[in-house]
């Protein structure tokens, strides 16, 4: 068991490393919500970002993708597949509506995992590896849920199953990758000079201009699911000429698809900024206490010990003194 928790640690400091940002939407959600923490929940977290990597979320914010793959974790990708089914959640083909006793067996889904992770993260009887990994599932499962295709249909698994070209490619595609990625990618090429941070300051801005929706809450999960549901539905399957995709052929999806799709990806990604931002806000308002990274409490015991063999000198060295130093006794005795 320390091993594994020795390797956790490892893990996350040298494969955030190789990774970088990780995959660009998940980066800039968690830049954009991190853009929102006031001090107190900017500090708590930082305390979950390992020791040697800068106090950024979005560093983090790829992590539950990485642990999954055998080419970006090729030492136990294996002992991971149990978190695959927490990155989404498909409803039957064409049905249109989320229903959680249907589509989210034992909460084995985002929803579920929404709630267990934000539960573990303040949960005082998890231990800071538990809550670290509480942090970055949190981090990377709001960000997927804003993804119209994390809760897209069953029969084609949310879009990887539906084939085709997309913009000037000439390469196969999925739908799934072009939401996930693609869109994202060719409209900060072409509109954003091709420089990421560009467009997330005009992410920022859209954020800030977002209306808050009066009844929401912070926690509102199966709302950001029903809002994604809506959207495969009503938009995400429709085709250049506004023709319903027919999953079973090939696609050749062009500029029309994604003039109609990239301001969608962009609400979507500024939602999740905020959201997640102000679900953090609030964790840290409802947490009872600090966990500290197992390096530090070492070093607390340490200091301690040093602490109190101070004292027992400090107090030897005066017990030692006292009879030889008449001028300290009272002078008024
Ligand atoms: C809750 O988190 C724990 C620890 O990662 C995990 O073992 C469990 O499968 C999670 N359950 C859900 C429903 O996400
Ligand atoms: C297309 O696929 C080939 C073979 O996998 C790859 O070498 C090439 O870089 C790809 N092209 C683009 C534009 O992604
Ligand atoms: C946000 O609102 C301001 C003021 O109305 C406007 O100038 C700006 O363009 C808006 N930003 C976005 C990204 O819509
Ligand atoms: C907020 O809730 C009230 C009462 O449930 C409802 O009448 C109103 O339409 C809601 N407003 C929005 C913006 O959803
Ligand atoms: C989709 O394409 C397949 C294969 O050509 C065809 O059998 C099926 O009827 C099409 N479905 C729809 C809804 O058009």
């Amino acid at each position: 068991m320390l091993i594994i928790r020795l390797y956790f640690i490892l893990f996350c400091q040298e494969v955030l490393y190789v990774f970088g940002w990780g995959s660009v939407g998940h980066s800039l959600v968690a830049r954009l919500a991190q853009s929102q923490l006031n001090s107190t929940t900017n500090h708590w977290l930082d305390n979950y970002i390992p020791s040697n990597l800068p106090d950024d979320l979005s560093l983090i914010a790829s992590w539950p993708d990485i642990i999954l793959y055998l080419d970006s974790n090729p030492f136990d990708y294996n002992d991971w597949q149990w978190s695959r089914e927490l990155h989404f959640i498909n409803t039957p083909d064409w049905n249109c509506t989320y229903i959680s006793t249907r589509d989210c067996l034992n909460n084995r889904c985002i929803e579920g995992a929404l709630k267990n992770y934000s539960q573990r993260l303040i949960d005082n009887n998890c231990d800071y590896i538990q809550q670290q990994e509480a942090l970055f599932f949190l981090v990377h499962f709001v960000g997927d849920v804003h993804q119209p295709l994390h809760c897209g249909f069953k029969g084609d698994f949310g879009g990887n199953s539906v084939k085709g070209l997309f913009l000037n490619g000439t390469n196969e595609t999925n739908l799934h990758t072009i939401w996930d990625v693609e869109i994202i990618t060719n409209h900060i090429n072409q509109h954003f000079q091709s420089d990421i941070n560009l467009y997330y300051n005009y992410l920022e801005s859209l954020m800030l201009n977002q209306s808050l929706n009066i009844n929401e809450t912070y926690d509102n999960y199966k709302l950001w699911i029903d809002e994604s549901v809506n959207y495969v539905c009503k938009q995400v399957y429709f085709d250049d000429n506004n023709i319903k995709i027919n999953g079973s052929l090939n696609f050749t999806l062009g500029y029309d698809y994604f003039n109609r799709n990239w301001p969608l990806v962009d609400q979507r990604l500024a939602q999740g900024g905020r959201r997640l931002g102000s679900l953090l806000n609030q964790l840290a308002k409802s947490r009872s206490s600090t966990k500290l990274p197992p390096d530090v409490q070492a070093l607390i015991i340490v200091l301690c010990i040093e602490f109190i063999i101070g004292i027992i000198a400090v107090i030897g060295v005066y017990r030692y003194k006292r009879p030889i130093n008449p001028e300290t006794q009272p002078l008024l005795s």
